[in-house]
């Protein structure tokens, strides 16, 4: 008798495949919680180290245990020298994310606990990729520019030492601001592709590193982390303010994608995007003449695509489409929009594989076999 076709869910929407304490997104009344915490607390009063500690350990730290923690955060900062000379040597023939990978992988040849499976360790080998991986972007970007890299400073915060060792210079307070509030919105967000693939990973008792690094290859995709450089790339193509409507329209109207917009999840606005809008208008004033344009732009197209497509299809911006004008204003070039927010999302999924262990299960659905059976095969040079 033929097997009854089941009912499948493509691209798993809409399938619960675990319990999770880490965050909750509310996807139709536009809200989001990290451990309980709402996002629009966290992103304007905590900094990414407490956001990482409170992913990892579920609670806030008291200010001793945040005081080691950042302390912990800072001692990593340096890289193996073997994993620099790799940054160093693929850097600029390669997508930068490939570069990413291949670093983050290498992390495990240098680690002396690597093979250690214990909690404590993995919450140790947390700590190291979360600093690492962000050292790997500020170095992909000094390489990139034909540039060495930079020592790190260990008197500064996470955020404020990636800016400097990219840029060569001590930031501002606006660009350390606005870039620690982007490493908060991005450190987190329920089982997205990325935290999947990761955790599909860990499932097989893999090791945290092999985890993290398929995390980082998932992230890489347009569909997913490489969407604010897309909309940053859209909002310079389309280059004067009055030329946005006639690009949207067009583009609409080709049945292109506007990056930026939409959301598996999110059916209302995304409560990121609105935060790091506010934080985009804010710098208006202060900013270069090309932040303001593109922030112009970016406002045009924003109330354009809502008229078109908010109520009516639920497809409002989400967390990438301002971001660009925010990171560049911050000194940070377009290439390294997706490494950032892998050293950002790498503290959820080091949080996500964490839980995951504590009740592992194989992850492994099923398909619907749609071919045929039995057939006879026939030798090569019979066919
Ligand atoms: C994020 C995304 C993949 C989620 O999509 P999804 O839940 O799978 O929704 P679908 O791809 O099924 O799209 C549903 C409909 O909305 C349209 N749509 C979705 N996002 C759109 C966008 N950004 N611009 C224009 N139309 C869009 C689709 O074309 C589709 O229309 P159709 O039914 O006429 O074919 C999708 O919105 C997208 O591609 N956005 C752009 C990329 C992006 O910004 N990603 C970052 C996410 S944080």
């Amino acid at each position: 008798m033929a097997e009854a076709k089941p009912n499948i869910n493509l691209g798993l929407e809409g399938v619960y495949f675990t319990e999770s304490s880490v965050c909750k997104i509310d996807g139709i009344a536009g809200r989001l919680w990290y451990r309980g915490y709402p996002i629009e607390e966290l992103a304007d009063q905590s900094t990414f180290e407490e956001v990482s500690y409170l992913l990892l350990y579920g609670r806030l730290p008291k200010r001793k245990e945040l005081d080691d923690f950042s302390s912990q955060l800072a001692e990593e900062r340096a890289l193996p020298e073997k994993t620099a000379r790799i940054i160093a040597d693929m850097s600029g023939k390669t997508d930068p994310m490939h570069v990413m990978a291949t670093a983050a992988s290498s992390l495990s040849a240098y680690d002396r606990e690597a093979d250690d499976t214990t909690r404590d360790a993995n919450l140790r080998k947390s700590v190291r990729l979360i600093s690492k991986l962000t050292s790997i972007v500020s170095s992909i970007g000094r390489y990139s520019a034909g540039m060495e890299a930079m020592q790190p400073d260990g008197n500064m915060g996470h955020i404020e030492n990636f800016l400097y060792t990219l840029t060569g210079r001590r930031p501002s307070a606006d660009a350390v601001s606005n870039t620690q509030a982007m490493f908060i919105l991005q450190a987190e967000h329920s089982s997205n592709a990325s935290t999947f693939s990761a955790l599909v990973t860990a499932s097989t008792l893999s090791d945290i590193y092999s985890a993290v690094t398929t995390g980082i290859n998932t992230l890489k995709g347009p569909l997913h982390g490489e969407a604010d450089e897309a909309a940053l790339r859209m909002l310079r193509a389309i280059g004067t303010p009055d030329n946005t409507e006639r690009y949207i329209e067009e583009a609409l109207a080709g049945k292109q994608r506007i990056m930026g917009f939409g959301h598996r999840i999110y059916k209302t606005y995304d409560p990121r995007a609105r935060i790091i809008k506010r934080r985009l208008e804010a710098l208006q004033g202060s900013a270069s003449e090309e932040i303001g344009r593109l922030t112009q732009i970016a406002l045009r197209a924003e109330k354009l695509m809502i008229d078109r497509l908010g109520q009516s299809h639920g497809i409002w911006p989400n967390i990438d489409f301002f971001a660009g004008p925010v990171y560049l204003s911050a000194g940070i070039p377009v290439e390294l929009f997706t490494p950032i927010f892998a050293a950002s999302r790498v503290s959820g999924w080091c949080a996500h594989i964490l839980e995951y262990w504590q009740n592992n299960r194989l992850i492994r659905p099923l398909d619907y076999y749609t071919g045929t059976l039995d057939l006879k095969y026939v030798p090569i040079d019979a066919r």
